[in-house]
């Protein structure tokens, strides 16, 4: 291990994940619904930005300034090689946050970010991050971080303890950090079966660790194997942010947003009796035994009047950027199963089908003979939101401005598709951020780019460039081995995306 990691996980790259939370376009939306001021966003900036997917989506899709570090040189490397390809403006530097926060060139910033890295780190690299945001968010600025949380990891924190020091005596250095991974999940799993004390009182650890099995190495590696990783309760994290002349004003999972669906009415009641909003936020976590909390905090909160709240709410513009038919209104929340209601649901979910942008106030008075209120559709909006169905939308001089470092990044994107599986998202200007695509579906996208226009030329494409790596489809989990059932299953899959993927793509303007 070098010396520049100060314990954190460097000998694997980390995995390309993009964060929509780090997106500052929707912090307008969340920040109207608590009925504070938001700011406009023209600097950003993001710390830790791993590969720095996050960073260079929203750089290339809108036209704020962004600037970033991550202190792995390797994914700095590709975090640049992306944003050169894009052509966008980002910044994005190889330095730990300790010299970032050295660096007087750097301007200050409306919005600072930072995802998967508060938890991860020492004592000591909290506080150069605390006193960074202190010394270069903008009165009115917003901070979005997120961590692991207590209660929620209460149970669990031991056991990955346990892993770690496995790892560390009986781990062998010279075989990697995958094979250390691999030994001490091997090793809890045997633990396990001779049924301890410590999973009888703690059931739900088996369940966890099966979880764990599940993921990529690269992930367990970053997020379980470092020497830093501290779950905090809401109010130390509050306590931390104090510094920095931060106030929490809400969640930025916007699924969080809506109380009825998360918690019971008893559960409701008891927190209504708390008059300190943070104590509340504090019993909340126990109510859902919160594991990981993404918050948005501002530099001297402002309330709106319910009169200017609703009147800028009713401007918010937003898109569906999901199939119609594909939305399901039955969803997983915080008590498990539940029913959103198709009275109102299914009509917003209507106006929104043409995937055209509309503004709240058009979505109400599209609803107004059925007599869906105007706050039974900002709930519905923003659950909508929270699943990833509905997004908030840029404004159109911004949109015209962005597509351009959007088109080139697509590009960029759709080709790197040809040889690997590894990003599977698309920028587009119109949500200011990434949107979901999976490899086939970017290469079908990249042969638009190359001129083709019919489904059977997306395929037959698509089948070339699989055919020359010796790649071939899986269905239902059995390899298609001729080149006949391979053209027959991506012509299948080419026509599904000529009719519900590329409309979208298109409303989007990704292509
Ligand atoms: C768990 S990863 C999260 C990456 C990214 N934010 C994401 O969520 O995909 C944490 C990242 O923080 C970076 N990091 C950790 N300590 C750092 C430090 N002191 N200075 C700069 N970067 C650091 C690591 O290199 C790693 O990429």
């Amino acid at each position: 291990m070098t010396d520049w990691t100060a314990g954190y996980v460097a000998d694997i790259a980390y995995t390309y994940g993009y964060y929509k939370e780090l997106n500052p376009l929707r912090i307008k939306l969340a920040f109207l619904n608590q009925g504070f001021v938001f700011p406009e966003v023209g600097n950003a900036c993001e710390l830790g930005f791993g590969q720095g997917l996050s960073t260079n989506l929203h750089a290339s899709a809108s036209v704020v300034s962004w600037h970033g570090t991550d202190f792995n040189p390797t994914q700095a490397g590709f975090a640049q090689e992306m944003s050169r390809s894009s052509g966008n403006s980002a910044k994005l530097s190889d330095e730990s946050f300790l010299d970032f926060a050295k660096r007087d060139d750097l301007p200050a910033f409306d919005y600072i970010g930072l995802h998967g890295i508060w938890s991860w780190i020492s004592d000591e690299n909290r506080r150069v991050i605390v006193d960074f945001v202190k010394v270069k968010l903008k009165v009115g600025g917003v901070l979005y971080i997120s961590y692991n949380t207590l209660p929620g990891w209460s149970a669990f924190a031991p056991m990955r303890h346990l892993m770690v020091e496995h790892a560390h005596v009986l781990g062998t250095e010279g075989r990697g950090i995958v094979s250390r991974v691999e030994g001490a999940m091997e090793f809890a799993t045997k633990l396990l079966q001779t049924n301890p004390a410590f999973s009888r009182a703690n059931p739900q650890v088996g369940d966890k660790l099966a979880q764990m099995k599940a993921h990529n190495r690269q992930y367990l590696a970053h997020e379980y194997f470092n020497a830093d990783f501290h779950p905090m309760h809401f109010a130390t994290m509050a306590g931390w942010l104090e510094d920095a002349k931060l106030q929490f004003v809400c969640s930025a999972e916007y699924f969080d947003h809506v109380d009825t669906l998360n918690l019971t009415n008893e559960q409701l009641a008891f927190l209504e009796e708390i008059p300190d909003a943070m104590f509340r936020e504090s019993v909340r976590d126990f109510m859902t035994n919160q594991q990981f909390r993404k918050d948005y905090w501002v530099r001297g909160a402002r309330s709106l009047s319910p009169f200017e709240t609703s009147e800028t709410m009713r401007t918010q513009q937003v898109i569906l950027t999901t199939h119609r038919r594909d939305v399901a209104l039955t969803v997983n929340s915080r008590m498990g199963e539940a029913n959103l209601s198709a009275e109102v649901y299914g009509p917003v979910l209507d106006v929104l089908a043409d995937h055209k942008v509309k503004t709240i106030q058009q979505i109400e008075d599209a609803l107004r003979d059925q007599g869906i209120s105007y706050d039974k559709i900002v709930e519905a909006i923003m659950m909508l939101v929270g699943l990833g169905h509905v997004s908030p939308v840029n404004n159109e001089e911004d949109i015209a401005q962005a597509k351009k470092t959007t088109d080139s990044v697509n590009a960029y994107l759709c080709k790197k598709a040809f040889g690997s599986n590894d990003i599977n998202y698309v920028a587009s200007p119109v949500i200011g951020g990434g949107f979901m695509l999976g490899r086939l579906f970017q290469i079908f996208l990249a042969s638009i780019m190359d001129g083709k226009k019919q489904p059977a030329d997306f395929a037959s494409y698509t089948w070339e460039i699989l055919a020359k790596q010796g790649q071939k489809l899986i269905k239902d989990g059995q390899s298609l081995d001729t080149e006949e059932d391979n053209l027959k299953e991506l012509k299948a899959m080419a026509k599904e995306f000529s009719e519900k993927t590329l409309p979208i793509l298109k409303a989007l303007k990704v292509i």
